[in-house]
């Protein structure tokens, strides 16, 4: 690579000199990285075909996996003028704690297909990063090695499987972990149709060569970790059975918000499983304004689905979302480098961010609002 080549990859996307320098000396050209896509080519060269058809895939033909991405498009900005911003905060409160900024990491499942690093290397790069991250109940490695290794401070994810005692069991590791919420995901009764996603990762379970880390002696053989029959009343069963805060991960509509909010939760996360579930879920961020105005400031409403630029992140905060998820791009981050990868990601849409907040005319997450935002 010529010098000059080498100063074209992050050209303009906000990164420090002495970062680029560091990230320069490994192995792999980023020449080309200038931005999430770019590692999603990366990741689909390094980790091969059936990783990313796992990562890349969703239910039927991909309609609402397309359509999470394609509604950012439809949304434009009003920017402000003449405003200082010399100086931005990305600063939010949530849950009780205060994060260095609203980019949070989805939880994504089965991450060491993706790379060895798997879940510990991205809770490295969470920590390294200051970034949020929720860890899946179908990690590869279990929530206590993730919690030692990494020391960051993690929140769960649960699928409650059709045993309450195997359920407890797993609450009380994610507890002894540190985690302090819990996002119980709601939209999995079953799992989606998924037609790209091929045997690989299963037969690579099966034989051992990946562990479901947290189900590890405690899920009976042939039991499923998803529960077709549980309804609104988990919400209290959960209550009952843990002290960490309670998040409902896929909540669609106005009236399912409304629910929630009945049953007292926490939070919800407006989601639909990255269209990985039911085929023709509209886009999340289409679903975002009647929740958030069921809602009405009660409790925080994330989102996640489809975020791949520091603008889509802009445009669901306009709309009122407290916080953002993302979960296949820090994933190509792993693939295509393990953890530095992921390191990566997190930097590229943090500065795609703070860019397009100056750009806008805002200089703090709580002046990102409705008004900065118009919908054709
Ligand atoms: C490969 C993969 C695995 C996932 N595993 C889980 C999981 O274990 N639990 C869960 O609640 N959601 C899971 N999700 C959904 C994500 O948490 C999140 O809702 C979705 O990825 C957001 O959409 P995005 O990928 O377009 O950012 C997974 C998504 C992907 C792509």
């Amino acid at each position: 690579m010529s010098s000059i080549a080498l100063s074209l990859p992050f050209a303009g996307c906000g990164i420090s000199n002495s970062r680029k320098n560091e990230l320069l000396k490994s192995d792999t050209d980023l020449s080309t990285v200038k931005n999430v896509f770019d590692l999603e080519k990366l990741s689909g060269e390094v980790m091969g075909k059936d990783a990313l058809n796992y990562l890349n895939g969703g239910a039927d033909d991909l309609r609402t996996v397309r359509a999470n991405y394609d509604a950012y498009g439809k949304i434009q900005i009003r920017a402000r003028r003449l405003i200082d911003v010399t100086t931005v905060s990305t600063k939010i409160e949530l849950f009780g704690k205060t994060l260095d900024n609203p980019i949070i990491l989805s939880p994504v499942g089965f991450q060491a297909f993706f790379h060895s690093d798997g879940e510990i290397g991205t809770a490295k790069a969470a920590e390294k990063k200051d970034h949020q991250m929720i860890v899946s109940s179908v990690s590869n490695f279990a929530i206590e090695d993730i919690a030692s290794e990494s020391k960051a401070d993690l929140w769960f994810q649960l699928y409650p499987s059709t045993d309450r005692e195997v359920t407890k069991l797993l609450l009380a590791k994610a507890e002894a972990a540190g985690c302090k919420i819990c996002f119980l995901t709601v939209d999995t009764p079953v799992v989606g149709n998924r037609e790209t996603h091929g045997t690989t990762l299963l037969e690579m379970i099966k034989s051992g060569e990946l562990e479901m880390g947290n189900f590890k002696d405690i899920l009976p053989e042939g039991m499923s970790f998803t529960d077709p029959s549980m309804t609104w009343d988990m919400v209290d069963w959960l209550r009952a059975n843990t002290k960490m805060k309670i998040v409902l991960k896929g909540i669609v509509t106005s009236e399912d918000a409304r629910m929630a909010k009945e049953r007292g939760v926490d939070g919800i996360v407006v989601s639909n499983h990255g269209g990985r579930q039911l085929e023709s879920n509209r886009a999340t961020i289409d679903c975002l304004p009647e929740i958030v105005n069921e809602i009405n400031g009660e409790f925080p409403v994330l989102i996640d689905g489809g975020i791949r630029r520091g603008t889509d992140v802009f445009k669901a905060l306009a709309l009122g979302a407290t916080a953002v998820c993302i979960g296949r791009p820090f994933c190509w981050g792993l693939g295509a480098l393990g953890q530095p990868g992921v390191e990566l990601t997190l930097e590229i849409l943090k500065a795609e961010l703070i860019r397009d907040m100056q750009l806008a005319g805002t200089t703090s997450i709580d002046k990102i609002t409705r008004e900065f935002v118009t919908t054709k």
